[in-house]
Parts: structure tokens; sequence; C-alpha cells
């Protein structure tokens, strides 16, 4: 037996017989370690003849590799001794009551959404999206707001560098009234004769805006009902039922006050009615009482016939309403939260307080608000 066998035979029985990870970790360090006697051995080939090197180098690779093989068989030898061991002696007791997991919450802005598809899928409307970056033709001049009028300037507009096929920059929409037109031009493209339609459209919109009630993203619910013959009245019991519903009270008053808007003719404004109770304006009572006021809430009217005929829709045959309002406000109205900007800084210990659980979903029976 050479020298070398020797010691491969002393190393590998050794390593064998380790009896725990120190133990086997000192071996390591002993043999393959920068000081390691095997390490020891390999630096020696560069001091000989190459001869020489050409039979011992393949040796002592084969010392080194067999050493290392052999520490990490002994080492998974071992853990599986710890780990049988371990679940010997370790008991689970399965009565225990299993840790809490955390859960967490809606925000306030989704559960607001999801209140109105329930309010307004119990009135027949189904919902409607659209895109976010829009162009030009949808969310302005299908809307009546031809490219030198004036609206246009009150929606402080975030504009793409890139041109739709009309030669007019890409933008992020900032209204959710572009759904109205192309819930309108779908529906004519299904089916020739056109309406009727009934939707609401909930969505992020953008205006570069920002203070204490203003982000440049916030969120909009756009509605619109086309069908022959339907008017104002209409229009106005809706909006009461709707209010009542999301509100949770009878006692809501509506002012419909004349207004102006490029889409809607007649157009009206409408503000609910609050009352003082204890310092804070709570929604309710009658906004002309002593104590009581009124609060512009949304903007609505009836379709303008010229965005009926841009949309493909013979305006003598359909007529409908639309309204649009800001459901940040809506939720902050309901729930009490007083600073926009809170809503989408991401502070976990706001949802905490504001968020709702994945279990309050709205039903108009159990009540919209209800907790579960
Ligand atoms: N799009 C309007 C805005 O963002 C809101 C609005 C007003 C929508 C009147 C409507 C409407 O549908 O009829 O300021």
């Amino acid at each position: 037996m050479t020298d070398l066998d020797q010691l491969k035979t002393d190393a590998l029985t050794r390593i064998e017989d380790a009896p725990d990870a120190a133990a086997l970790e000192a071996l390591r360090i002993e043999f393959l370690g920068k000081q390691g006697s095997i390490s020891g051995l390999m630096k020696t080939l560069g001091k000989m003849s190459p001869e020489d090197r050409q039979v011992q180098g393949p040796l002592l690779n084969g010392l080194r590799t067999a050493a290392a093989d052999a520490i990490a068989a002994r080492k998974e030898v071992l853990e599986d001794a710890e780990l049988e061991a371990r679940l010997a002696t370790e008991g689970l007791d399965l009565t225990l009551p299993a840790p809490a997991m955390p859960s967490g919450s809606v925000h306030p802005v989704s559960q607001v959404m999801d209140e109105l598809a329930e309010i307004f899928a119990d009135l027949g409307f189904s919902v409607a999206t659209g895109p976010e970056i829009e162009d030009d033709w949808h969310n302005f001049t299908a809307l009546n707001m031809a490219e030198t009028h004036p609206a246009r300037a009150m929606h402080d507009t975030f504009y793409f560098p890139d041109h739709d096929s009309d030669g007019h920059r890409m933008l992020l929409r900032t209204h959710t009234s572009p759904v109205q037109i192309r819930s309108m031009v779908d529906v004519v493209a299904k089916n020739s004769g056109g309406a009727p339609i009934r939707i609401i459209a909930p969505g992020r919109v953008y205006r570069s805006d920002s203070d204490a009630t203003h982000t440049p993203m916030f969120h909009q619910v756009e509605g619109l009902v086309i069908d022959r013959d339907i008017h104002l009245g209409h229009l106005k019991w809706t909006l009461e039922t709707f209010l009542k519903a999301f509100f949770e009270r009878d006692d809501i008053a509506l002012r419909l006050r004349p207004s102006y808007f490029p889409f809607t003719e007649p157009s009206v404004e409408v503000d609910v009615g609050w009352q003082d109770v204890k310092g804070r304006r709570v929604l309710g009572g009658d906004g002309d009482a002593p104590g009581h006021g009124w609060m512009e809430l949304l903007g609505s009217g009836m379709v303008n016939r010229r965005v009926l005929e841009f949309a493909g829709l013979d305006a003598d045959e359909w007529q409908g309403f639309a309204f649009g309002v800001g459901v940040d406000r809506l939720a902050m109205l309901k729930y009490g939260m007083d600073d926009l900007r809170a809503f989408f800084d991401g502070d976990g210990r706001w949802l905490d307080h504001y968020g709702f659980s994945p279990f309050d979903q709205p039903t108009l029976s159990a009540g919209v608000g209800a907790k579960a």
C-alpha cells in the first residue's frame, strides 16, 4: 500500500466515524482546509517534474474528491439522524389553537365601487369599462368638446407623445365619460338599431392637479341610460334611489340646479342636503332648514343629441341621461375620511382603520355597508 493509499483509507474511515457535525467540520479543516494535509499535498504538485506530476496529479485529485464526497455523504447522514431524533422527542399538540393569520383588507375605494355595482345591478345596470389611455375623440370630441372648446381647458390633461390615427396626442382619460361613447358605439355596432343601454362605468381618471382634495389620479363612476322616452324624471328617481341605498337613509334630499356640460342638454348639478351633527356635516335632513345646507355632489343631465349622433344613434328615436360622480368623494362622505391624499399613500395603518373585511360583501338585502 502506498502512503497515499494509506492516507486515503485513514481519512475516509475517520470521516465515516465522525460522531457529529462539529467533529466532521474539524476533519474537513484538517484535510481540505487551507492548511489541510490534502491541500498541502496538492501544493507539492507545483514543484514536481512534469513526468511525476502526470502520475501524481490524478492520484491527488482523486484523493481530494474522495475526501470531499465522503464529508458530504457523512453530513447528510448526520443531518438525517438529527432530524429523526428531534421528531422522536418532539410532540405536536393538535388541540392548540392555530395562530391568527393576518388578513388583508379591502380599500374603501374598492368597497364603494362594489357597493355601486351592487345597487345599480338591482336597478338593471351592468358594469362597463374602457381604457385609461384614451384617444382625443372618445375623451373630448365625441363628447361635444371640439378642439377649440373652452371646456377642454378645465381638464388639465396628461398627454402622451404618441399620436392616434387622427394625428392627436393620446392622453390619460380625464373622466369616465368616454365610456359612454364606447358603450354607445359598441351597441350600434352590434345591432344596427342601437340602444337600449343601462350601464355604470367605475374607474380611474387622471388630471394634473394635487392638493388636499385633489390627487392626479382619482376615481369616478359614470352612469348612462339610453332608451326611448327617457326624461329628466327618470334621472332624478334613479339618483334618488341610488343615493338613499348608498347612504343607507331615507331622508336624502336632492336639489337639481341648472348647470352646463358640453355632453348634456339640459345639464344639472345635483346637490344633497346635509345637517350639522355635533359640528360635523352629515348627509340627510332638509337642506333648506336652519342648520342644514346643500353640498354639490355630482354632474348629470340629458345626453346631448350631438353626442348621440357622434356615437351613431338616431337622436330622434333615442334619448338618455348620464351622470358622473367622484367615487373617492362618495367614500369620504360615507365613511368620514377627510384627506383624499391618504387614500393613495399606501399606509397600512390607514387601511387597518378604514379598510373593510373581504367578507363585508355588500348586498342590498343585508344593507350595502353592512358588516357581515
Ligand atoms: N365628466 C364630468 C367631469 O368629469 C362629470 C359629468 C358631468 C359626467 C355630467 C356626466 C354628466 O355624465 O352628465 O367633470
